[in-house]
């Protein structure tokens, strides 16, 4: 397995705070890798930084060997990564499929311009895409849903057809921000086997940041804890939740985590 992502010194301040300091994360093909800690401890500021969603202020990011440090979002999109933000992030006016369909075009090189330069090839390629983002709706269970708003959706199927709308640009590496939180236990369940299957069947590279803890036990062979930006540990969930240092910062002495 090779390596994917190497982040170096990574910071990010806002004012005079460093909301993101002096972060060394490797990341290799393949792995699935838990970023937690408390709220406020930089977690969603370090994937904002690796999707190009926020500027970095020091440090650097190594992606399939390419420095994207600088590079604006839509260029990390193109080389493969995707997210999945904490709130949902949909088109409210558009349908489930008409949603995927827009995670595509994210990716594909046919824009608008390609209709009237190229239209045979253009039609040949739209069927592509819709047969893919239908078979994406049916990897997460929506494809019986794919002429519905996507707002009319349950909060726990909005949050399945965000991830379907980000597989649809075929990301390597994948962005999880929070992807359980109001979650009921169905759903809950539902979501990670999707998350699984997402990384046993189509080798996508994941980074999952998520406070359930029994999740990330279940889903990840390693992870990373921040706390007020800067790594604490980093190891086996396990080693990572039997630390002393985590449990006074973060999950407390009473956690239920096992
Ligand atoms: N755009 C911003 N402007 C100013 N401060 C910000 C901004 N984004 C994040 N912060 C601050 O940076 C720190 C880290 O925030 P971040 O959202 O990364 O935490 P988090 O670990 O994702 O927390 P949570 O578990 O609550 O989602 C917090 O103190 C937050 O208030
Ligand atoms: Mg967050």
């Amino acid at each position: 397995m090779g390596r994917l992502l190497e982040i170096q010194g990574l910071s990010r301040n806002f004012g005079g705070l460093a909301a993101v300091n002096g972060l060394d994360l490797a990341v290799d093909e393949g792995e699935i890798v838990g970023l937690i800690g408390p709220n406020g401890a930089g977690k969603s500021t370090v994937l904002n930084l690796i999707d190009g969603t926020l500027k970095v202020s020091r440090g650097s990011i190594v992606f399939k060997g390419e420095n994207i440090t600088r590079f604006p979002p839509h260029r990390r999109a193109n080389r493969g990564i995707a997210r999945v933000f904490q709130k949902n992030a949909l088109f409210k006016s558009m349908t489930v499929l008409e949603n995927v369909l827009a995670g595509s075009y994210l990716r594909t090189s046919h824009g608008p311009l390609s209709v009237l330069v190229r239209s045979l090839d253009h039609v040949r390629t739209q069927r592509e895409i819709m047969g893919r983002c239908l078979e994406l709706l049916e990897f997460v269970g929506l494809d019986d849903k794919a002429g519905e708003m996507a707002t009319s959706l349950p909060h726990g199927s909005q949050r399945e057809l965000c991830v379907a709308v980000a597989l649809a640009a075929d990301p390597t590496l994948l962005l999880l921000d929070e992807p359980l939180t109001g979650m009921n236990a169905e759903e809950t369940a539902s979501m990670i086997g999707i998350i699984k299957s997402v990384n046993s069947t189509r080798g996508t590279t994941t980074i999952v940041v998520e406070h359930n803890m029994k999740a990330v036990l279940g889903l990840c062979a390693r992870t990373v804890v921040l706390n007020y930006g800067q790594k604490l540990i980093e190891g086996t969930p396990r080693q990572c939740v039997a630390d002393p240092a985590v449990i006074e910062a973060y999950l407390g002495t009473d956690a239920d985590v096992f």
